[in-house]
């Protein structure tokens, strides 16, 4: 029977939570204070560990630190009233990513505990960085999360705007609820407000049902307008009604529909000047820039670089069974003055072929060379495919021209192969 350490110096909360975890099958080891849970995670071992922020004896994040280095990666979920969730970052740094904000309910409660122990991984991705400008922006971030306040997150491709607004979510008390994410670059003009807003039933041809929005959906959630920049501007009028009147209107409905969602907008683009050019509404603006936040272009985070770096290669080591362990003083170099236009993305898959390529510990500067050969600005059809084709005869040398093996390391079928190295035809005479 796994067991759930429950620690919190209310009486009545540890009641609640004892009971909840009994409730669900589970064996339930219980602490009035941080110094009592550590002695009894000395003796039993524990599933996961449900703890209070505030308590006597030691701090919250304290007994986070030293309970991990008992329990491994294993789940904490934190209790947290609102005011302490501005020390977010700190206790997300020790790979907590479950939070359950007061006042809550027993609903709440077991949901949570299911969500938690039925999932695989502790942690979904964590922000991983070491730059001051980010680390104070992710302080603001974490405060802000708790509240219900519309955020825009502004930044270049790449640097993480996804990442940063499911952390928002996350960290705030609609975490329960879903997270509907809506790409408003990647949905043609005129489906957009459907997709967005839901229709009824006749509302055009081919309209047989009645079908919700991402708005509906994301009831008590959140939503996340990804690239907002390119919404056309009687969409942009629309959703400013949404954000103003807390109600939308389905394509073909008669009625406004009541909606609690709280708005996390993305942009790549410089509203500004989309604002100057008349291209976005300059009240929309207002509306969704409560609280802006400018994530810095990975160019800008140098020390960012070299963590990231190590931190990739070391994932993709792992995933692809390999030793590397980690970068030649050329290669450093060369990570560190790249201009990184793709910033975290690029990174990460730059580094994932060095991975695959490398055939030393160290990986090379020349690990990284099938990328630089490709002008960043004009990645045409043409030369991806030449990148391709020298990324799988790379990888076909190291296997010895062992195809399943390659296709192994790519993470493609054999098929793929085949059908790439087929395509190329009279390309590739030596395999
Ligand atoms: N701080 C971080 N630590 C680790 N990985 C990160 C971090 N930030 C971003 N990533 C990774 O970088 C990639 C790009 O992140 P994300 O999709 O959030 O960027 P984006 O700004 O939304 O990009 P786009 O503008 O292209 O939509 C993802 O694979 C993500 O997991
Ligand atoms: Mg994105």
């Amino acid at each position: 029977m796994k067991s759930i350490l429950v620690v919190d110096d209310d009486q009545q909360m540890r009641a609640a939570m004892k009971e909840a975890v009994v409730r669900m099958g589970y064996q339930s080891v219980v602490a009035e204070d941080p110094v009592d849970a550590l002695k009894k995670l000395e003796d039993i071992s524990v599933s996961m560990i449900i703890t209070d922020m505030k308590m006597p004896k030691m701090d919250g994040l304290s007994f986070i630190r030293e309970a991990r280095k008992r329990i491994g990666s294993l789940p904490i979920l934190v209790i947290t009233g609102y005011a302490t969730v501005e020390n977010a970052v700190d206790v997300m740094k020790e790979g907590v990513c479950d939070y359950l904000i007061k006042p809550f309910s027993f609903e709440d409660l077991t949901n949570t505990i299911e969500t938690i122990m039925s999932r695989d991984s502790t942690c979904s991705k964590e922000i991983i960085t070491s730059d001051e400008n980010m680390k104070g922006l992710l302080q603001l971030t974490g405060s802000v999360a708790a509240s219900d306040m519309t955020v825009l997150i502004l930044g270049e491709s790449g640097t993480g705007k996804e990442v940063l607004a499911r952390y928002i979510h996350k960290a705030s008390r609609r975490n329960k609820k879903p997270l509907v994410a809506v790409n408003c670059a990647a949905i043609p003009d005129n489906l957009l407000e459907s997709e967005l807003f839901g229709y009824e039933k006749g509302a055009f041809t081919g309209a047989m049902e009645r079908k919700a929005g991402k708005f509906e959906l994301a009831h008590g959630g959140t939503i996340l307008l990804d690239e907002i920049g390119e919404m056309t501007s009687t969409l942009q009028a629309k959703l400013l009604r949404v954000l103003q009147e807390k109600e939308i209107d389905r394509v073909g409905g008669k009625q406004p529909v009541p909606v609690d969602v709280r708005v996390i907008a993305t942009t790549n683009r410089d509203l500004q000047k989309e604002i100057a050019e008349g291209r976005f509404r300059e009240d929309l603006y207002f509306r969704l820039s409560v609280f802006p936040i400018n994530l810095p272009p990975l160019r800008e985070r140098p020390e960012d670089i070299r963590l990231l770096a190590g931190h990739f290669a070391e994932k993709f080591s792992k995933e692809l069974n390999k030793t590397i362990s980690g970068f030649t003083a050329e290669a450093s170099e060369f990570l560190k003055t790249r201009r990184w236009k793709g910033n975290i993305r690029e990174l990460e898959n730059a580094v994932h072929r060095a991975v695959l390529i490398a055939r030393s510990e160290l990986i090379g500067v020349e690990d990284f060379m099938i990328e630089v050969s490709v002008p960043q600005s004009a990645v045409n059809e043409g030369s991806i495919k030449d990148m391709e084709m020298d990324l799988i005869s790379k990888t076909l040398e190291t296997t010895n021209g062992n195809k399943t093996q390659a296709a192994k390391l790519l993470g493609v079928s054999v098929r793929t192969i085949r059908n790439k190295l087929n395509g190329y035809g009279k390309k590739f005479p030596a395999v």
